[in-house]
């Protein structure tokens, strides 16, 4: 019974503190927010967490000026798409968050990265989900370097760092984070309560040793509940899978990252002899129709550091209901409204009778405003039956007030779809370059109505 002392349950609502669980806090009167805590530890009697600092807490205190940044040591991790959204290599000491649906590849990738790495650095895959045979067995079908890999399945998180203290490895993959317990809590693995101990623990193995950490972390199907999500604020960079269950290709998308840029890609393909990469991401996602197909047009995207070119494709079609549907796949569906409306007020084409479907070929998720344009040129040539041809490419972002608006990296922009063949760009006026650039005529627009001049007339 003395370990029962150490946990509390603590309402997620409140803050409120309960010595046992209860389905309603009883402070807030919230249903179903009591989560098992290890209880702080109670201020010490010397008072030197309540008020008055000793000497040496104060010299902890210091001007910023004297604190001397290190540059962060990388090591390549062998896969250049992996480098590349962890930001030019795993850094050492840093903790890496690996989310995404079961089956999407998590495992087969860390498999894939960690044999590589082990050849120059001491390396440990700790599973807990499979055993030592299928990782032995899948690392073989896939032609891995095995020699230097350790393999250890457990997943009580302190018998895992009593194990891993006498081998000190440097890179360390923990698979999966919703399979591991801590002793110090009663809940089940999986559970919040474990899953955000279990994490805060090796966190702090990580950052006390140096060794780098991948946590890998299934996203639930009830809205990643007990997923990753609680853990993006401990961790220093999280990395999502993307990808349709029906495509090969399989993107990786940092959500957020301390040493590096955010939203960065990393293209994969699923193979039978496992990850591919993909080194060249824009020739995939755009499937070239033997003949232009109204609803088609090619955005010029940028995600992270790279431009890459998708196609966006829409379908108009006459609505049977009252209230016609508007879906956006790899898009926001608000978004796709708001630049609806702007094309009835302000380009004098309405569709209110009319359904709006709208997808990004290849499972690609565009977030960045520069898809608005290519939005509403797919949909309008939907609309008119009115193929865009083939050689156009766009981007740029619509105000509310019928504007074309720059966005960054126009020039980047333009030079890839110039590399891919391209021979037209419709572009915001202020992206249009100063210099031509060589094969590829540009259209400036300002005004949503002169980007619709320019396609359909
Ligand atoms: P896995 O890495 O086990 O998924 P996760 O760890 O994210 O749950 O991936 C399993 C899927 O990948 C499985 O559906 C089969 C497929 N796969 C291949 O197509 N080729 C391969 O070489 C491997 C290893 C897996
Ligand atoms: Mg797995």
């Amino acid at each position: 019974m003395a370990k029962a002392a150490k946990t509390i349950y603590v309402c997620s609502e409140c803050g409120a503190q309960s010595p046992k669980w209860a389905g309603q806090c009883g402070d807030c009167g919230a249903w179903n927010s009591l989560q098992e805590t290890v209880a702080a530890p109670t201020p010490k009697a010397d008072g030197r967490f309540s008020g008055y600092a000793g000497a040496e807490d104060t010299a902890r205190i210091r001007n910023l000026s004297e604190v001397v940044a290190q540059e962060n040591e990388r090591l390549p991790t062998g896969l250049d798409e992996l480098d590349r959204v962890l930001g030019g290599g795993l850094v050492t000491g840093s903790v890496v968050l690996i989310g995404g649906d079961p089956g999407i590849g998590k495992s087969t990738l860390l498999v894939q990265a960690l044999a590589l790495l082990a050849r120059d650095h001491p390396a440990i895959y700790v599973s807990g989900e499979e055993s030592a045979e299928q990782i032995s067995m899948r690392a073989h079908r896939l032609g891995l370097p095995t020699e230097q890999l350790r393999l250890l399945t457990e997943t009580c998180v302190e018998r895992i760092l009593s194990l891993i203290a006498v081998e000190k490895p440097k890179v360390l993959v923990l698979d999966s984070i919703q399979t591991f317990y801590t002793e110090s809590l009663q809940s089940a693995p999986g559970s919040v309560a474990q899953v955000r101990e279990s994490a805060a623990r090796l966190v702090r193995y990580a950052k006390q040793s140096g060794t780098s950490l991948f946590l890998v972390g299934h996203v639930t199907k009830e809205g990643a509940l007990a997923g990753p999500r609680v853990l993006e604020h401990m961790v220093d960079t999280v990395l999502y899978f993307e990808g349709e269950s029906g495509s090969p290709y399989r993107l990786i998308r940092a959500i957020k990252n301390r040493f590096g840029a955010v939203n960065e890609l990393g293209v994969f393909a699923m193979t039978d002899k496992g990850l591919r990469e993909v080194a060249n991401p824009s020739a995939i996602f755009l499937s070239r129709h033997q003949e232009q197909v109204p609803g088609s047009c090619i955005l010029v995207t940028r995600e992270g550091t790279r431009p890459l070119l998708v196609e966006v494709q829409a379908l108009v079609d006459q609505s049977p209901l009252a209230n016609p549907r508007r879906v956006a796949l790899g898009l926001e569906q608000n978004r796709l409204s708001m630049l609806l409306a702007v094309m009835h007020r302000h380009g004098g084409i309405g569709m209110f009778d009319q359904d709006v479907f709208l997808n990004v070929v290849g499972g690609v998720r565009v977030t960045e405003p520069a898809a608005d344009l290519p939005v509403l040129l797919s949909v309008l040539s939907s609309f008119r039956d009115h193929a865009l041809p083939g050689d156009l490419a766009t981007f740029g972002e619509v105000g509310l007030a019928g504007e074309i608006r720059p966005v960054p990296s126009g020039q980047e922009r333009l030079r890839e779809a110039a590399k891919h063949g391209f021979k037209r760009a419709i572009v915001p006026s202020a992206n249009a370059p100063k210099r031509a650039i060589e094969g590829l005529e540009v259209i400036a627009v300002g005004r949503i109505s002169e980007a619709i001049d320019a396609v359909v007339n």
